[in-house]
């Protein structure tokens, strides 16, 4: 195999020996419409070290890269970074293959990875700030917590300038472009984006608080080697700022409509909306839960002002789709919204009642009274709807 599934040169010192998920299209309830990768890297210094391995089923994938480069027997060690099994699913099968004198991880990472494996004896903690030296080259740890795991570290190569950020400034996002200046700028902003909207919106804080502490180091970045998609070697700054921003959640002036419809009146009153939030210069996005993935909507949110819901009573309930995506992205925690809800109804009408309650519940300031129609909207009733989009816009720029 490793004539077939080779290593992928980052620097002189460090291989790139991950896997590629091409059919990977539902990770934990995250549409990756593109596939992802596991990035694992060899580096070879005079203690020759895998950092990370990958999911359970590309195990041989990875152990063919590193075998192109190198006898397995001949690593030495292998740091952890992050014990989720896309990361370590393959490690007691990595260890028993390679052997290694030490397998590293954060305090944290070694009892994780203990809870996963009920490995015992091979793990070696290691303290935040600690640096280990790999005889000619040196890496130094930095606890993470919570980006993405309690157990989460990122790990720095003084010598190659080079942070390996585990699931920080990745991506799902399937290539045999290893590189983020070989792939269209467009593709890698929109997945960097969705990855941090699915995946990191939750932990804002402590993505805040990450920032902080490495550029308090005073550490410089030739390149950051992430877990998932492309290496970053052209425009770290980019992607450094572009979290920065993210995680402040500012609250822009952009809309997301979300909705769903029984006989097209609820459909078009979010049209109705719509024209009245673009009439006032606000960007507008129409999701019907038809054709949106709730993973797409929470990455529209990411630099959203306001989520306007709608949804047609049905059983005196709201439709079920509206939770599904509601309860999703309650869960995203996403900060400084405002909102308001709609709805067609026939006799209860419920449904913008309790959608009010569930944007209540996840911290959106109804900014703009919610509105109810009953069967199908006249030119009037399209009116209000219009209207109550100019409304929101006026709140959303004012
Ligand atoms: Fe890519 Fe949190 O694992």
């Amino acid at each position: 195999m490793k004539d077939v599934f080779k290593a992928i040169e980052v620097t002189d010192k460090v291989y790139w020996v991950g896997a590629i998920d091409w059919p990977v299209r539902n990770f934990h309830g995250y549409a990756t419409h593109l596939g992802t990768t596991y990035n694992a890297f060899l580096i070879l210094a005079d203690k020759i070290t895998l950092v990370d391995t990958v999911r359970a089923p590309f195990k041989d994938e990875m152990l063919a890269r590193c075998s192109s480069i190198v006898d397995l027997e001949k690593i030495d060690y292998i740091i952890s970074n992050h014990a989720e099994p896309d990361h370590s699913g393959c490690l007691v099968e990595a260890i028993e293959k390679i052997k290694p004198e030490k397998v590293f991880a954060s305090v944290m990472g070694v009892n994780a990875l203990k809870a996963h494996y009920h490995i015992t004896d091979q793990l070696t903690p290691i303290e935040d700030g600690q640096t280990l030296s790999l005889g000619d080259l040196n890496v130094s740890f930095l606890e993470t917590r919570m980006v993405h795991w309690p157990d989460s570290m990122f790990s720095y190569l003084h010598e190659e300038q080079l942070l390996f950020s585990q699931d920080g400034f990745g991506m799902h996002l399937a290539t045999y472009e290893r590189f983020d200046d070989e792939i269209n700028p467009v593709t890698l902003e929109h997945e960097a984006a969705k990855y941090f909207a699915n995946i990191l919106m939750p932990l804002s804080n402590f993505i805040i608080k990450t920032l902080d502490k490495i550029s308090g180091l005073g550490w410089k970045f030739s390149i950051i080697a992430p877990d998932h998609g492309p290496i970053w070697r052209k425009d770290i700054n980019g992607i450094i700022e572009k979290y920065a921003r993210w995680a402040k959640q500012h609250r822009g002036n952009k809309a997301v409509v979300l909705y769903d419809t029984m006989w097209s009146s609820t459909e078009l009153m979010a049209r109705a909306i719509g024209e009245g939030l673009a009439s006032g210069g606000t960007n507008t996005k129409l999701m019907p839960m038809g054709g949106s993935h709730r993973s797409d909507i929470a990455t529209e949110l990411l630099d959203a002002g306001a989520l306007i819901v709608g949804a047609p009573t049905i059983n005196n309930e709201i439709f079920p789709t509206l939770a599904d995506a509601l309860y999703y992205i309650k869960g995203l925690r996403p900060k400084n919204l405002i909102g308001t809800t709609f709805g067609s109804f026939g006799w209860g009408g419920q449904a913008p009642k309790n959608l009010r309650a569930m944007l209540e519940e996840m911290g959106v300031e109804i900014a703009v009274e919610p509105l109810r129609i009953k069967y199908v909207p006249d030119a009037a009733s399209l009116k209000k709807c219009y209207d109550l989009g100019a409304a929101m816009s006026k709140k959303l720029s004012g």
